[in-house]
């Protein structure tokens, strides 16, 4: 038999001009597979000091269209992806900005950038767990209960070695209309 060649899906790029804190414009935009040694440069200190969850180059290259990153003057300054549970959960993941541009507007800009993503995805809620809390509620995310996301917790925190001493919140955004108070049967826990 014949094979027929596949047919070749084209996932749409991802390209936004934002403009910083200084009124500076920078680029965020699909990552390219030649650019996944910088992006891993990016965080590898948080990784080191344990701070970050490492990702391999071999799933990053493997999942280039779910990485964005922000450039300047052909840079790659920040980075940020995100990981798919299901049809409608994705997780924020591996936020990164390089150590002299923090503080620029980056960090909100990036977060802002993966959210819009994930509404082009047709993803209804966006997970992140982390310690810049107060970065993540000025982008609109709302904490919540780990436990509300057997998912990550299977695939993520069991394996990990900090599970028992985690200090990172569970923070989630709703792309659509949050549960009310009475679905979540008045402790956060969704029932
Ligand atoms: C966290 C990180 C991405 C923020 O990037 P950034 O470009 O400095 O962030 P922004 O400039 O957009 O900060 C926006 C605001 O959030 C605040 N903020 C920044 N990082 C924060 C943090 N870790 N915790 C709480 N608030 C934070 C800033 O103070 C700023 O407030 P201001 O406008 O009043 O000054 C960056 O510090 C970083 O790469 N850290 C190392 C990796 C990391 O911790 N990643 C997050 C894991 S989820």
């Amino acid at each position: 038999m014949i094979q027929q060649p596949s047919p070749t899906v084209t996932v749409p790029t991802f390209q936004k001009p934002v403009t910083l804190k200084q009124g500076d414009a920078v680029l965020i935009r699909t990552a390219r597979i030649s650019e996944v040694e910088d992006i891993r440069a990016l965080f590898e200190e948080e990784v080191r000091a344990g701070r970050m969850l490492p990702r391999s180059p071999h799933e990053m290259r493997a999942h280039i269209n779910d990485w964005l990153v922000a450039e300047e003057d052909g840079a790659v300054i920040g980075c940020v992806s995100l990981v798919f549970f299901n049809d409608e959960l994705c997780e924020l993941r591996s936020l990164a900005v390089a150590p002299e541009q923090q503080g620029r507007g980056l960090g909100l800009a990036l977060i802002g950038a993966a959210v819009e993503l994930a509404r082009l995805r047709g993803m209804r809620r966006v997970l992140s767990l982390t310690r810049a809390v107060e970065l993540f509620e000025r982008a609109g995310f709302r904490r919540d209960f780990l436990a509300n996301f057997p998912q990550k917790v299977w695939r993520d925190c069991r394996p990990c070695p900090l599970r028992h001493r985690c200090d990172e919140v569970a923070l989630i955004y709703y792309l659509d209309n949050p549960p009310s108070t009475a679905a979540t049967g008045g402790n956060g826990k969704h029932v």
